[in-house]
């Protein structure tokens, strides 16, 4: 499913909440999430730690995208993205790396690469068990880097 897919469906997800919230005050304490729920339903860090674990081996051998990672030092990416989906899930982490603009701009990457690894990202929180929920809740946390990752 394409990462437009996932947003779309999570935004009509959104939407249907949003309604639920309007109609039925006494589901909105319940519909109410934590600030740091994506964290947690990933697992928290040592899940998080697992996750970029399985998730980079699959961006490796993905054949849609693995030139890029050629002269990557792969642990250090690890490490970063580790902090990064940590920090946007809510949880008590820093993340020490450039920002999006920088780290990409010297690299051609278009949009459908960029789905590409959001696709690899999905499985590797499948594979790890992360409730889809909590799966379209990062990847919506993602999709507005696209303008800044998206090079051509
Ligand atoms: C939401 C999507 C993405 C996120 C969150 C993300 C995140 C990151 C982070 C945190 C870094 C490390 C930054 C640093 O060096 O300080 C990085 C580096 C890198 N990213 Fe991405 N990235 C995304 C998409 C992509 C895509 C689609 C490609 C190519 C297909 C890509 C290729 C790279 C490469 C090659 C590096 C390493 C640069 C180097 O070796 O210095 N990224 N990315």
């Amino acid at each position: 499913m394409t990462l437009f897919k996932r947003a779309l469906q999570f935004s009509l997800l959104a939407c249907w909440s949003g309604l639920l919230v309007m109609t039925a005050p006494a589901a909105h304490a319940q519909s109410t999430a934590a600030s740091d729920e994506v964290f947690q339903g990933m697992g928290g860090k040592p899940g998080i730690e697992k996750i970029v674990q399985i998730f980079l081996p699959i961006v490796l051998a993905d054949d849609r995208i693995k030139d890029s990672f050629k002269d990557t030092d792969m642990e250090r990416l690890g490490t970063l993205l580790a902090e990064q989906f940590c920090h946007l899930g809510g949880g008590p982490c820093k993340y020490s790396g450039k920002d999006m603009k920088t780290a990409h701009e010297d690299f051609i990457i278009t949009n459908a690469q960029f789905n590409a690894l959001a696709e690899d990202l999905q499985l590797a929180m499948e594979e790890y068990g992360v409730p889809s929920r909590i799966q379209n809740k990062l990847i919506a946390k993602l999709a507005p880097m696209q303008r800044e990752v998206v090079t051509k």
